[in-house]
């Protein structure tokens, strides 16, 4: 289980995150909502370590710890995550993005002859996953000649390959036509069975989140203001994250 507790964020005077706790269970998968600018971007990359709390601790309890005292002998947990805007390296393959985070976890060492055993195995992992996303086929086809839907399937495989604890999807349906979305967070559903990490997924887009989650998380003036299983959604928001939620999300068509 991973444990965020009073987290606190600014950038200058802007006091983003004041005190964010909240848990991600083992294998949960969960939701992040928040109006624009709230610090759900922000949060996401304190999570995956891209940047640092000014206060506060993350810690994966029974287990190996992102943040916080360092317990001897173990390491990091292992992350994935996929940015906003999916970020791929448009000079690479698909396939070498995808492989990029073994490479530059020095997992898998690019040889000099690009012969070494563990560059093969590094690929063929990369492969595996790009298989698992469903374009096994546009392995050596670089980012510009996908569709946006593909290239998001490329940054969750990539998101993959490490076989990480928790895997954090910022925005995965951001930019794209209602089917691709669909696709989209039918995929994330699907490797979530199958991999089984702890997802979190920050997205706009509730109507198509809510049914893929366990569990929401809205982020309200810099800590979290609801906290509750889907289940139980319309029970235990207050006045204030239902009226938000709902010029995103129709209750009366929810069940
Ligand atoms: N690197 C940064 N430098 C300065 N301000 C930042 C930085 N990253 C985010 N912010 C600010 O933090 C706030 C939250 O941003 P963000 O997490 O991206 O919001 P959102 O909830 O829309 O994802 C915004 O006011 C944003 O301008
Ligand atoms: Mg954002």
């Amino acid at each position: 289980m991973f444990v965020l507790d009073a987290i606190h964020k600014s950038y200058g005077q802007n006091h983003v995150l004041r005190g964010v706790s909240c848990t991600i269970g083992e294998g949960e998968i969960v939701g992040i909502a928040g109006p624009s600018g709230a610090g759900k971007s922000v949060l996401l990359k304190i999570l995956g370590n891209v940047e640092q709390p000014d206060r506060g601790t993350i810690r994966q309890v029974n287990g190996r710890q992102i943040k916080g005292e360092s317990l001897e002998g173990e390491g990091l947990a292992s992350v994935g995550f996929l940015f906003q805007e999916s970020a791929l390296f448009d000079s690479l393959s698909v396939l070498e993005n995808v492989a990029f985070p073994l490479i530059d976890a020095g997992k898998y060492h690019r040889s000099e002859a690009e012969e070494s055993v563990e560059y093969e195995q590094g690929m063929q992992k990369a492969y595996d996953v790009l298989e698992a996303v469903g374009l096994g086929h546009a392995y050596k086809k670089h980012p510009g000649q996908l569709s946006g839907g593909m290239r998001r399937r490329v940054g969750i495989a990539r998101a993959l390959v490490c076989s990480p604890d928790l895997v954090l999807l910022d925005d995965p349906t951001g930019g794209l036509d209602p089917v691709a979305a669909r696709v989209i967070m039918d995929l994330i559903a699907e490797l979530h069975q199958r991999y089984k990490p702890s997802v979190v997924i920050v997205s706009h887009d509730l109507r198509r989140m809510l049914p893929s989650v366990e569990r929401l998380l809205v982020l309200f003036d810099g800590s979290i203001s609801a906290d509750t299983s889907i289940d139980c959604l319309e029970d235990s928001i207050s006045p204030r994250v239902r009226s938000f939620l709902s010029t995103r999300y129709d209750f009366s068509r929810a069940g």
